[in-house]
């Protein structure tokens, strides 16, 4: 018998079940609320609101752990490739070789992108930002992959599934070569998954092109990291664009969107530039602590703080480890690296940032590694869209295989009352 809880309201006592997930983290399941009571509940940024049940990603903020499917990151990081990560977030388990040769089949199927949408790209400026060039692609996907959108059933979605897996990091590697201004490239499939990413970012028409072994564990291991993290931001907009029962690629397109916010995503590129600016400014990093904890000053420390993690952000203490080992086996010496560091020290000691449990967040070291890879400032948010894709394709498929309800807030109402003309 699951344990209640209890509300008083207006001396009536309501009970509502209690919930307990596997790692013992509990919930009020408060479905009868406003029917039993006419209440609703307030939680702006839903903090303390849990939308749904999920078997997919397990994060512990206070004890800054993250796991998917129960394998940590830490162990997936050194053992496993991005694709066998996608496959353990999308099906369920790691696969076996004979399930990730088929996957790598399907994969090679479809890693061709109908010609048609260079047109789409080829009507952006050059400056335009790729993350709504990316938005765009995807969603223009649908158009010549109509198929993708009424998932009726498991060969459905397994077939939207394989024909995302393989043009998203077409279309993403087209906007990198956009903004660079240099050729497309198609999808090299003699290549691993993750070898073909590097070869459709870098390789130049008049070079050969070899990725490096340091650029490949180094993409590899950025990958795995952003690849799910529960109910965010942009995984929760893909949840409730795909509760209306719009298809997996316009949901896909909406996730990308809420992921370019500086707030969420869209921070990795905020930290470089904050960082360039305080080098500018002579690398003093007292002046834009100060700033940060300024009420008055709209500076953030960008890359610092977390909803969740109230701790180290694991995912930090891997890429900040990556990021020395990346610029020192390429032999790069990045001044912000040693400020980015300096900035750390500092607010670990800074009240204002123990007493709100501010530490850095994934975003807060990841620039620094995409830059010593030659990935341009304003490509670093569709590096994070590639990495987090195979976690948005898992919760939107297990938000459909759940028959969730189409996701519709309530609110409370402060504006006028009645009033005639
Ligand atoms: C990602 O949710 C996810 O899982 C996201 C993500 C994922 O993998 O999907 O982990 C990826 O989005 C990481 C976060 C990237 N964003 C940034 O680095 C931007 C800078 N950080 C902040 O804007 C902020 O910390 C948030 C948005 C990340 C979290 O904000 P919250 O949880 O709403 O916390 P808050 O804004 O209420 O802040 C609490 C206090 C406030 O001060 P007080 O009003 O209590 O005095 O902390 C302060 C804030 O002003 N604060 C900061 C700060 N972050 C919070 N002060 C200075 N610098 C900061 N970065």
């Amino acid at each position: 018998m699951s344990e209640k809880v209890k509300l008083t309201y207006k001396d009536k006592e309501y009970e509502f079940p209690l919930l307990e997930g596997a790692e013992e983290e509990k919930g009020i399941d408060i479905k009868t609320l406003r029917a039993q009571t006419g209440l609703v509940t307030y939680d702006p940024g839903y903090k303390n609101t849990g939308s749904c049940k999920s078997e997919i990603t397990f994060l512990d903020g206070e004890e800054g752990i993250l796991r998917y499917r129960g394998y940590s990151i830490e162990d997936l990081c050194e053992k496993a490739s991005f694709l066998e990560v996608a496959y353990l977030l999308i099906f369920g388990n790691l696969p076996t070789a004979k399930e990730l040769a088929l996957l790598n089949i399907e994969i090679r199927k479809e890693s061709l992108v109908d010609e048609d949408l260079k047109s789409i790209l080829k009507s952006f400026p050059k400056s335009a930002h790729p993350m709504g060039v990316l938005s765009s692609l995807t969603s223009g996907l649908i158009a010549f992959n109509p198929s993708s959108v009424d998932i009726a059933s498991e060969s459905d979605l397994r077939e939207a599934i394989i024909m995302l897996l393989a043009k998203f990091p077409i279309l993403s590697s087209w906007t990198h070569r956009k903004v660079k201004g240099l050729p497309l490239n198609y999808a090299n499939t003699s290549l691993s998954y993750e070898d073909n990413i590097a070869h459709m970012l870098f390789k130049l028409p008049h070079q050969d092109y070899e990725a490096s072994p340091v650029v490949v564990s180094a993409l590899n291991k950025l990958l795995i990291l952003h690849a799910d993290h529960e109910q965010n931001c942009s995984t929760s907009t893909v949840r409730i664009v795909g509760s209306s029962h719009a298809g997996l690629f316009a949901s896909v397109s909406a996730g990308i969107s809420a992921l370019w916010g500086p707030l969420h995503g869209g921070a990795n590129q905020a930290v470089i530039e904050m960082l360039e600016a305080i080098k500018a400014d002579g690398g003093d990093t007292k002046k834009y602590m100060q700033k940060a904890k300024d009420k008055n000053d709209p500076f953030r420390l960008m890359g610092f703080g977390h909803r969740v993690y109230k701790n180290f952000d694991p995912r930090a203490r891997i890429i900040k480890k990556a990021a020395d080992e990346v610029l020192n086996e390429l032999g790069i010496n990045d001044p912000v690296l040693d400020i980015a560091k300096g900035l750390e020290k500092e607010a670990l000691s800074d009240p204002y940032f123990i007493d709100r449990k501010l530490y850095p967040n994934v975003d807060f070291y990841s620039g620094i590694i995409y830059r010593a890879l030659g990935i341009p400032t304003e490509m670093f948010t569709v590096m994070f869209a590639l990495g987090r894709l195979p976690g948005w394709i898992a919760q939107w498929s297990e938000m459909r295989k759940n028959n969730e309800p189409i996701g519709r807030p309530r609110q409370i109402y402060t504006g006028e009352n009645h009033r005639t003309i």
